[in-house]
């Protein structure tokens, strides 16, 4: 038996398009596991609003729905990365070249594929909301805040992303089917991945990733 203090949380990669929920679930997995969570879209937005060199350079890409330059995520990855085990990452890696600079630093454990529609996506994006203040997710139709424009757990403003544009969100579908979904087949092949149906009930999608984690990590 493995004692309590020996449990090392596993490295799991959550792959998805845009809207297929991957905050969401990092957010649920959270809640009763002790990992790192790496959300690249998270941090180049929080680059974005405080002004900095990469911000500034990455909000070009952001807004036309591309994908920021593979060497400039791969470094501000690296940089967070500590030599604990039990990494979540959220929307990392996105292209092969990222994938296999990961490969060099990190044993992963589980790819879980979340897949949905992209008309899916676009209705469930065009009404996300997000805590300005802790990053809580919400939706206006699937998950309603308690009181309108505020957050239920800080109380903070709910703001609507830059990027949640009808226009912008079918051009970031287009570049997941283009540039993060050879990724599949890339992790397919090492054993990795778990392709798990993201249009069920957040709870539903919950339950499969922590089932697919079981199998995978004993
Ligand atoms: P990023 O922030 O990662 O955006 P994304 O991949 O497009 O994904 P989203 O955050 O939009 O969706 P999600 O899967 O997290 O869904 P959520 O849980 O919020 O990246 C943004 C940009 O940054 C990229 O376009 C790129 O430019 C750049 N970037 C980031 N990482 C990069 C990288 N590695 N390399 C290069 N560039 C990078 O859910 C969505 C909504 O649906 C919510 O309202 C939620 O409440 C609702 N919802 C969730 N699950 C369900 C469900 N099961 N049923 C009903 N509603 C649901
Ligand atoms: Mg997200």
């Amino acid at each position: 038996m493995v004692a309590a203090s020996d449990y090392q949380e596993p490295n799991v990669v959550l792959l998805g398009g845009p809207g297929a929920g991957k905050g969401t679930q990092a957010e649920k997995l959270l809640e009763d596991r002790d990992m790192q969570h790496l959300a690249t879209g998270d941090i180049l937005r929080d680059e974005v609003d405080k002004g900095t060199e990469l911000g500034l350079e990455a909000k070009k890409y952001m807004d036309k729905g591309e994908l920021v330059p593979d060497d400039l995520v791969v470094d501000m990855v690296q940089k967070r990365l500590t030599d604990q085990k039990g990494y979540l990452f959220d929307g990392f890696p996105r292209t092969i070249d990222q994938a296999k600079a990961l490969d060099d630093v990190v044993d992963l454990d589980l790819v879980a594929y979340i897949k949905i529609s992209e008309s899916e996506a676009v209705r469930r994006l065009s009404s996300r909301r997000v805590c300005s203040d802790c990053g809580k997710i919400f939706n206006t139709i699937f998950k309603p805040p308690e009181r309108e424009g505020v957050c239920d757990e800080c109380g903070g403003d709910l703001y609507q992303r830059d990027d949640d544009k009808p226009k912008v969100i079918r051009d970031r579908f287009e570049t997941f089917l283009d540039e993060t979904a050879p990724l599949i087949d890339f992790y397919r092949e090492r054993g990795l991945l778990e392709e798990i149906d993201g249009e069920q009930e957040p709870d539903e999608v919950q339950k499969d990733i922590k089932s697919a984690l079981h199998q995978g990590t004993g």
